[in-house]
């Protein structure tokens, strides 16, 4: 990259160059001193080249380099030259040429860091978030934050050619549908006055079919004031899509051709499926006990409630007497796990929600319906009849040397605590493979859920979101059964993506209401503008929206999404770097008439 200040990156010199006369400017990334010759490993945007300070060659130049320290700025004139043969670092895009050194200025002289930039090692994630200006400076950060890029820019192009038209939304707006806590501001020339912060565009995305753009795209940012967790920060980015004239086909292939192109692109060295794989809701919940199953291994949830009626295990029996289930998992070749590690297993699943587990061990030769009572150990051993264990062993697939994983509940908690099993054994017994990206579609899910503190009907997605034409009668009679036409994009056990075909006709909206209990007073407070653009010809449409970050972590092969955002979030929503959240002055407060109660001004002292 040619500047005032530089002929090349340091990441661009190759053999061809030699005999060239540079200019490099970056970082000393590394510095050796060998006596006479010093070396330094000179780091900008572009990568990391050698560079040679021989004394006899260039003696002020060896002066400078004496002095100069990990993260010093500095530029450096010099010629490019083979590596004598034998020195070439295979490891290096450069490592075929190194820099003679003919002159040296130093540009901006660096403290020590308070971790190391050039090595990967662990270091606490406050003090990362504090110098987070030096935590990108890391390889492996800036190859990220680059790459991101390079994702968004895929998708900007992809999505211009196919017809999209990007629209920006505000920021400054009213409460949205999503169902997270919102972010407030206050306004100061309307007292007692809030916007809230968009948890997303959802409802300016149907406004503008309504307006007649029949492809809109977004990459909005979204805030929501929720609990944080590895998938989620109070502020994120979202590809936000909207269409005209669609049904879920449409979206559907038009998120598999993105995210298919878009991986066959920008990494190359991944498999994926294709077509992705489809599961309605029921599917899913029933053979992964999630509605994000990760496809990328097997273990799939068995129900063996049948078998087990007559049980001696009391668990059991009292189980499926109050109405819950028995099911399993069969881990391949668990049976040689150690009592500690069941031990640890039992323990694991009560942070999943479960209150236990039994596990049965095969061991011994031949077909699972011969086998003999010492053919199989587990901590309830004597209150399992030898024909159930080998029925159970026969539903769920299992051979001898494989580990059974039972849990009885209530069918939530069940499914819950199984799919939190299933993921922490694929973890353990190194059952993932890496190289894969599982994505698959989940379609059909409920429309409403009953939520049983407020004894009500809440909406699955947002209440914009259509019902399936056929079950629209169901929403009188038996609203748990009403279908939605909702989809959602998984990949690799993470939700990627979620969206719907809208209701667009009044009376079908006016019904969702009622069963939300919206009465038509409230209906018209909060949503009273999009009803009435919806009387001025609005055209059937539908979306989606993607969790950028989501994505981006997934195809970088990260594990947080805070590996991918250049400044995100603390666990507990604060930005170390710069002190936010933070007080304000009197002053400011008075301006925005509010006023802090008690307890606001304690936390204020103490932080
Ligand atoms: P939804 O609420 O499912 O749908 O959000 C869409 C996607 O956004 C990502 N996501 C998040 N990512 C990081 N941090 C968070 N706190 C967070 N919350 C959500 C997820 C999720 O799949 N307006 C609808 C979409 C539509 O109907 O078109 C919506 O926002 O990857
Ligand atoms: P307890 O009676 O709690 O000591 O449990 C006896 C055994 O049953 C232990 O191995 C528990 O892990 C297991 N267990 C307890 N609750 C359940 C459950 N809901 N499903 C399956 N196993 C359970």
């Amino acid at each position: 990259m040619r500047t005032s200040l530089k002929s090349h990156g340091c990441g661009e010199l190759r053999a061809e160059h030699d005999g060239q006369e540079v200019t490099l400017a970056g970082w000393v990334h590394r510095r050796r001193d060998h006596g006479s010759l010093i070396f330094i490993d000179l780091r900008d945007h572009d990568g990391i080249a050698q560079v040679v300070f021989n004394p006899k060659e260039a003696e002020e130049a060896h002066r400078v380099a004496s002095d100069v320290r990990n993260e010093y700025v500095i530029q450096v004139k010099g010629r490019v030259a083979r590596r004598p043969p034998g020195t070439e670092n295979r490891n290096m895009a450069t490592g075929e040429i190194e820099v003679h050194a003919q002159s040296a200025t130093l540009l901006s002289p660096s403290k020590t860091p308070p971790f190391y930039i050039n090595e990967e090692t662990e270091v606490d994630d406050l003090l990362r978030l504090h110098y987070r200006y030096l935590d990108l400076r890391r390889e492996r950060m800036h190859r990220n934050i680059v790459f991101r890029h390079k994702v968004v820019q895929f998708i900007r192009n992809f999505l211009s050619e196919r017809g999209f038209v990007e629209v920006e939304t505000p920021i400054l707006i009213k409460s949205t549908p999503e169902g997270a806590r919102d972010y407030l501001v206050p306004s100061r020339v309307n007292p007692g006055r809030f916007y809230a912060l968009p948890q997303s565009p959802q409802q300016l995305k149907q406004l503008l079919m309504v307006a007649g753009f029949e492809r809109y795209f977004q990459i909005a940012r979204c805030f929501r004031d929720e609990d944080l967790r590895a998938d989620r920060q109070p502020e994120f980015t979202q590809l936000d899509i909207e269409m005209s004239f669609i049904d879920e086909e449409d979206m559907l292939k038009l998120m598999e051709d993105l995210h298919t192109a878009m991986v066959e692109t920008l990494r190359p060295d991944l498999r994926l499926t294709k077509p992705f794989p489809r599961l309605a809701y029921a599917e899913a919940m029933r053979r992964f006990g999630s509605d994000k199953p990760d496809l990328r291994y097997g273990m799939e949830l068995v129900d063996v409630s049948d078998l087990l009626a007559e049980s001696e295990f009391s668990v059991f029996r009292d189980t499926l007497a109050a109405g819950g289930v028995v099911r399993g998992i069969c881990v391949p070749g668990g049976a040689g796990l150690s009592r500690r590690q069941i031990d640890e297993l039992t323990e694991f699943v009560k942070t999943v929600g479960g209150k236990g587990l039994v596990s049965i061990g095969l061991t011994g030769e031949g077909p699972v319906e011969k086998l003999t009572a010492d053919d199989f150990h587990s901590p309830v051993h004597r209150y399992l009849r030898l024909e159930e264990v080998r029925a159970i062993a026969v539903r769920i697939g299992a051979g001898r040397g494989d580990l059974l994983i039972i849990v009885a509940d209530q069918e939530g908690r069940a499914s819950q605590a199984l799919d939190g099993l299933r993921r922490e054994m694929a973890r353990r017994l190194n059952l993932i493979d890496e190289g894969f990206l599982a994505f698959c579609f989940i379609t059909d899910f409920p429309l409403v859920e009953w939520n049983e503190a407020e004894e009500r009907w809440d909406a699955v997605h947002h209440p914009f979101t259509s019902p399936k034409e056929e079950d629209v009668p169901l929403m009188d009679s038996d609203p748990g059964r009403v279908r939605a036409r909702a989809y959602d994009l998984v990949c690799n056990g993470w939700e990627i993506a979620g969206g719907s075909i809208r209701i667009h006709r009044r009376d079908v909206q006016e019904k969702m209401f009622s069963l939300l209990r919206i009465a038509p007073a409230e209906a018209q407070e909060r949503f009273g503008h999009m009803l009435e653009a919806f009387e001025y010809g609005a055209p059937p449409h539908g979306g989606i929206a993607t969790g950028l970050d989501r994505t981006v972590m997934l195809l970088a092969g990260e594990r947080d999404i805070r590996e991918v955002i250049a400044f995100p979030k603390t666990k507990t929503a604060a930005d170390p770097l710069f002190g936010a959240p933070s007080t304000v002055s009197e002053a400011q407060l008075k301006e925005l008439h509010i006023a802090l109660r008690p307890e606001a001004s304690i936390s204020k002292e103490s932080s």
